[in-house]
């Protein structure tokens, strides 16, 4: 073989080899390139869904029972009733349970709507539209931005002792929730005179409860303050 002829051949295997080794880096190039994209797709897809369960998160916060609003279930009971649906009521809110305490508290005398000569002192309290009972306790209402207000209801209407509460507390601009316990009777009458009387308070209708845990607990939830 002449030499030319042995050039030409060294010549053409060398770029043989080369551009196989070009392909060969090439492709290794372009698969590399390939993974980090889709690496980093999945990293974006991942962080996506991360915001979106924040964002779930969030929502899940943000109904009505758990908000940022401070709440207050502030009650008078006498007998028990109310003050055991306002215990529900905290449950559901995680609000601050308050006791409206009486000065002087109702024995069974008192609270005797049978008496026939209409003279215990709860039956003489309800007939006497300025009776105002005093209040034992220090209540500060300053903090919060919804009260749920409860009571048992005396005579078709709120026992005096919640004018007393109403009447000496600045509730403007608050959102105040009624709820009573009755042996039938409702809320309305006594909602109408607190609407027509602290007018600078938000009053909502509220609700007599007699029916038990489970209903206190949906009524609750399905309000929205
Ligand atoms: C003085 C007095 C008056 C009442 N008047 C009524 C009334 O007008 N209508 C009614 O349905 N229940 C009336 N009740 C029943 C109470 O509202 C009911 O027993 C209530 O659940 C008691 O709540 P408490 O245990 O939280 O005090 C009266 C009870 C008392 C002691």
């Amino acid at each position: 073989m002449n030499k030319k002829i042995i050039a030409f051949i060294v010549g053409a295997v060398v770029i043989a080899v080369g551009c196989i080794g070009f392909f060969v880096i090439s492709s290794n190039n372009n698969k590399t390139e390939s993974n980090n994209n889709s690496n980093t797709n999945t990293t974006e897809n991942e962080n996506s869904n991360e915001t979106q369960e924040e964002n779930t998160n969030d929502n899940d916060n943000n109904n009505g029972t758990t908000n940022d609003k401070k709440v207050a279930i502030i009650y008078f009971s006498a007998t028990g009733t109310t003050e055991k649906v306002a215990g529900y009521i905290k449950e559901v809110t995680d609000g601050d349970l308050i006791e409206i305490v009486p000065k002087d508290e109702y024995t069974s005398a008192d609270l005797n709507y049978n008496n026939n000569n209409n003279n215990s002192r709860s039956t003489k309290e309800q007939n006497d539209s300025s009776a105002r009972p005093e209040i034992k306790n220090t209540i500060n209402t300053d903090h919060y931005d919804v009260i749920f207000l409860g009571y048992p209801i005396w005579w078709g209407d709120a026992p005096r002792i919640i004018l007393t509460f109403l009447d000496s507390h600045n509730l403007d601009g608050k959102t105040v929730i009624p709820f009573c316990t009755s042996g039938g009777s409702g809320i309305s009458s006594s909602v109408s005179y607190f609407k027509s009387h602290y007018k600078n308070v938000n009053f909502e209708d509220g609700a007599t409860l007699n029916n038990g845990e489970a209903a206190v607990k949906n009524w609750v939830k399905g309000l929205n303050y």
